[in-house]
């Protein structure tokens, strides 16, 4: 699989920001890695349009129905993306999602034919007790459904502490959990799980990306806040290059 640099817009984005995506587009259009937008829904289908691939940042586990607000994977498709997150830590704060919801939204995503990137992510509080692993291995257990691919799935690892933070793991921190990940993966999905990207999340940005891109078993990030503009996310691109 190509190594992947998703970002992740979260509640941030209008049409204004579409001629600087479009501005990444033309600088990033012959990656040799695989670059991924996950916008807002209301700017999905406009996204599509400048050639990057697109995803969606959470999905229904219906495909359609009496669900005021939500966003089915059908739709998400229909509006031209092919990725979709499930399980960000936002989601299961603030919408109380567990990890049998994201299962759930994340076979709805493999069923619609959108790639899903399967995030996880220990609390500070469970880092500071020395439980990350142990809450990686459950979240994973629990949320990821039998079958995945890499062709289907990525997962994220995503230190809640480390989102927006400013705040990362070490670089021997990062490599650790890491190869307990694959370690995992391997041991559930055999040899899709060892070519399962597994992607770092939680405060990176050009200063730091480089460093973290080097580490074993670090096929990628999922950026946030430095994925809004086209060039803070950009020279994170070319680091993954
Ligand atoms: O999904 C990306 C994420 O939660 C990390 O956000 O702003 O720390 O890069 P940020």
């Amino acid at each position: 699989m190509r190594k992947l640099i998703a970002g992740n817009w979260k509640m941030n984005g209008t049409q204004e920001d579409l001629p600087d995506l479009d501005t990444l587009a033309k600088a990033h259009g012959d990656a040799s890695v695989d670059v991924v937008i996950c916008g807002p829904a209301t700017l999905l289908g406009r996204m599509t349009t400048t050639g990057l691939t697109i995803g969606g940042q959470d999905c229904h586990p219906s495909t359609s129905g009496a669900h005021t607000g939500d966003i089915s994977a059908p739709m998400i498709v229909d509006a031209g993306a092919t990725y979709v997150i499930t399980g960000h830590s936002e989601r299961r704060t603030d919408h109380h999602e567990d990890d049998a919801l994201v299962m759930a939204k994340t076979a709805a995503g493999w069923h619609a034919g959108l790639h899903v990137i399967l995030c996880i992510g220990e609390s500070e509080a469970q880092y500071r007790n020395g439980e990350t692993l142990n809450v990686l291995r459950a979240q994973m257990d629990r949320s990821i459904p039998d079958g995945a691919t890499p062709e289907t799935t990525t997962i994220a690892y995503e230190p809640i502490w480390a989102i927006g933070t400013g705040l990362t793991p070490t670089p021997d921190e990062i490599a650790a959990v890491h190869a307990a990940l694959r370690a995992y993966l391997e041991a559930r999905f055999g040899a899709a799980g060892t070519a399962m990207r597994l992607l770092y999340g939680g405060s990176v940005k050009a200063s730091n990306a480089g460093g973290i891109f080097l580490l074993p078993n670090v096929d990628g990030a999922l950026v946030g806040g430095a994925s809004l503009k086209a060039a803070d996310f950009s020279p994170i691109i070319t680091a993954l290059e």
